[in-house]
């Protein structure tokens, strides 16, 4: 008997698929083009860093499998013609990478997200200590997570010093520089470029859907807190979107296919973006949503188009600001709030003159935290 776990049962080829058997009854088809791509060969995949050595097109189109077997460690052994090209694959590597048995995997798609309202952190807001994450990576993992599942997290106790969102950045990932700086503050300015930097309160909204790409996550460093007022706000878009759904599935469809103009100028700037409120994945999921009623441009849409996205646009921007939708609390100093900024909304109530309010706020992008985040997982699982 093999000392060699066996988990399929059978191998067999039908038309231009390999057939493989499970032995939990399943049964995986195979295209042969696809076998042959996913190549797993020193001469086809670079054994230090996995990438491919080749291209689609160096395949023949003419390619099929002729003969298939399992060696003595119970590898899957395909000898593909034309080339007579012999490809060896694990079977936990068919198993963990067919297509047909692993649903394709979107971490940024609404269906992998923990979708909240008004009164889903009754147990309390995802606080996160400041000294923890940079000293424990499980901690770090977890702050991760959240800002995957929840999209957001509160870091408590962050040193109250000028520039130190900068360096809670470098604990997660990369600054992304705009034309704002490394570092924007917000805080009450004469004339200003925003209308963020005055005392006014400001509706639910995403962070800079004029930019190209957009700016994927937000950091604001609370330094300062005496005024009445300011509080946070924070709207999840992604079930903002859903109850959208839920209630007009024709205004829903409307947000997707209108893509719409956003701006920002200022004398030495001018950022535009054309792009959809609501952006969905190709299995028609939630990824993305773009909210922002101060930067978006003169609306350009075909006059049949017109009438249904104001109504879509209407119905959305009425839920966008349901109190059961909203989480409401005040950062303190020393309090860091970070969000997906494809997702989370978020708005501050107006303030009183007296008193000082001074926030700084930076980017980042979730590439950066997501790959962290797949780094620690693989060594938290590795033990
Ligand atoms: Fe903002």
């Amino acid at each position: 008997m093999s000392k060699h776990k066996e988990f399929i049962t059978k191998l067999s080829t039908i038309g231009d698929e390999l057939v493989i058997e499970w032995d939990d009854g399943k049964k995986s088809r195979i295209f042969s083009h696809w076998l042959r791509d996913h190549c797993q060969m020193p001469t086809s995949v670079n054994a230090n860093n996995g990438q491919r050595l080749f291209s689609v097109v160096d395949i023949p189109e003419e390619t099929y499998i002729d003969q298939v077997y399992k060696d003595e460690k119970c590898n899957v052994c395909v000898v593909f013609q034309p080339e007579n090209h012999l490809s060896v694959f694990s079977q936990e590597w068919l198993r963990k990478n067919c297509y047909d048995q692993n649903l394709q995997f979107d971490d940024r798609s609404e269906k992998q997200k923990h979708l909240w309202q008004k009164y889903s952190f009754e147990d309390g807001l995802p606080f996160v200590n400041y000294e923890d994450i940079c000293k424990d990576d499980n901690i770090k993992l977890d702050a991760l997570r959240m800002v995957r599942d929840v999209g957001f997290f509160i870091l408590e106790n962050v040193p109250i010093i000028e520039g130190q969102v900068l360096n809670v950045i470098s604990e997660l990932g990369y600054t992304r520089e705009t034309n704002y700086g490394t570092l924007f503050e917000v805080r009450t300015e004469i004339n200003p470029n925003n209308l963020a930097y005055t005392n006014m309160g400001l509706g639910s909204h995403t962070d800079n859907p004029y930019r190209d790409p957009v700016p994927t996550v937000q950091l604001l460093h609370c330094l300062e807190s005496s005024t009445e007022g300011g509080d946070s706000v924070l709207v999840d878009g992604f079930k903002a979107a859903t109850v959208l759904r839920q209630e007009s599935e024709e205004d829903f469809d409307t947000l997707t296919r209108s893509w719409v103009n956003y701006r920002f100028t200022d004398p030495s700037t001018d950022l535009r973006s054309r792009v959809p409120m609501i952006e969905l994945n190709d299995n028609n999921e939630i990824v993305k949503v773009r909210y922002n009623n101060r930067s978006i441009d003169t609306i350009h849409l075909p006059d049949n188009k017109v009438r249904s996205f104001y109504k879509a646009y209407r119905h959305w921007s009425e839920i966008i600001e349901r109190d059961s939708l909203k989480i409401i609390f005040k950062l303190s100093e020393g309090d860091l709030m970070l969000i997906d900024n494809t997702r989370i909304m978020h708005a501050r109530t107006a303030f009183s003159k007296e008193g000082k309010r001074h926030l700084q706020g930076a980017y980042t992008d979730l590439d950066g935290l997501y790959s962290l985040l797949n780094v620690l997982e693989a060594r938290q699982q590795n033990g």
